[in-house]
C-alpha cells in the first residue's frame, strides 16, 4: 500500500472531527466502525494491515490529552514522546501547549500517515515514526505519554518493564487507561481521574472512567 492509498482510505473513510474531551483538536475520525473495519479487512488481507485504532480517539489519549491541555506546565518546553500514538491526540495536545519537540510513534504505518495528516489539521508540527522504539534508552526525550496502550497481553509484557526503566533514568512516563485488561497493579501511582464519554459500538458502554497514571521507577 502507498501513502498515497492510505491518505485516500483516511480522507474516504474518516471526518476532522474532535474527541468529546478536546474541543481544541480536531482529528481524522471514524463515525461507525463497521465499514471502516470492512474497507481495511479487504486490505489486511492483501497486506497484513492492523486493525485501524488510528481512527479513534481512545478514552486513554483523551485524558492524557485533556491533562495536557489544562495543565502546560508538564510539557512546556520538554521533549516529548507519545508511544503507540494512534492519530495522535495526545501529541498534538503537547505541541498546541508548548512542548519543545514532539514525536509521535506508532508501529501502524497508516497511523503514522494519519497522525501526519491530524496534525497538518491543526497546524502543528509533530515529528513521526513507525519504528518500533521498545527498549531504546530515549536519551533525547524528558516525558514519555502513551494512551490506552494495555489492551493486549503481549504488547504490555514488553512495554511494562521499559516504562519502569525509563521512569528509573529520570524520566516521566504517564499512561491513560480506562482499566484495560492488562493495567498493572502495581507501580503505578494515580494523577487524574476523567469520565470520558465513549460509544456503545467501541466499548459496550456510553462513558468509561479514565485514569491519568505515573509509572513508578520500580
Ligand atoms: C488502542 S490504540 C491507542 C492509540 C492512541 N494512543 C489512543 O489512545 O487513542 C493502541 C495503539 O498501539 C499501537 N502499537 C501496538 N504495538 C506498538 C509498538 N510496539 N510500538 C508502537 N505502537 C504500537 C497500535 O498500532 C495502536 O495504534
Amino acid at each position: 500500500m502507498t501513502v498515497g492509498d492510505m491518505v485516500g482510505l483516511i480522507r474516504d473513510q474518516t471526518r476532522p472531527e474532535s474527541a468529546p474531551l478536546t474541543p481544541e483538536l480536531k482529528m481524522h475520525m471514524a463515525s461507525a466502525i463497521t465499514p471502516l473495519w470492512r474497507a481495511t479487512e479487504a486490505t489486511l488481507e492483501k497486506t497484513g494491515m492492523p486493525p485501524p485504532y488510528w481512527a479513534f480517539a481512545w478514552p486513554g489519549s483523551q485524558a492524557i490529552a485533556r491533562l495536557v491541555l489544562d495543565s502546560p506546565a508538564l510539557v512546556r518546553g520538554r521533549r516529548v514522546l507519545d508511544f503507540a500514538a494512534g492519530g495522535g491526540l495526545i501529541a498534538m495536545a503537547c505541541a498546541r501547549m508548548g512542548a519543545a519537540r514532539v514525536i509521535a510513534v506508532d508501529i501502524d504505518p497508516i497511523a503514522e500517515v494519519a497522525l501526519a495528516l491530524n496534525a497538518k489539521l491543526n497546524r502543528l508540527a509533530i515529528q513521526t515514526s513507525h519504528h518500533d522504539i521498545v527498549g531504546q534508552a530515549l536519551r533525547e526525550i524528558d516525558l514519555v505519554l502513551a494512551g490506552d496502550v494495555f489492551y493486549e497481553r503481549a504488547l504490555a509484557q514488553r512495554i511494562l518493564p521499559w516504562f519502569h526503566q525509563l521512569a528509573k533514568a529520570g524520566k516521566t512516563v504517564l499512561v491513560g487507561d480506562p482499566g484495560r485488561a492488562y493495567l498493572p497493579s502495581t507501580g503505578i501511582e494515580p494523577i487524574a481521574t476523567y469520565t470520558v464519554p465513549t460509544s456503545m459500538e467501541l466499548e459496550d458502554r456510553e462513558t468509561k472512567d479514565t485514569t491519568v497514571w505515573k509509572v513508578l521507577a520500580d
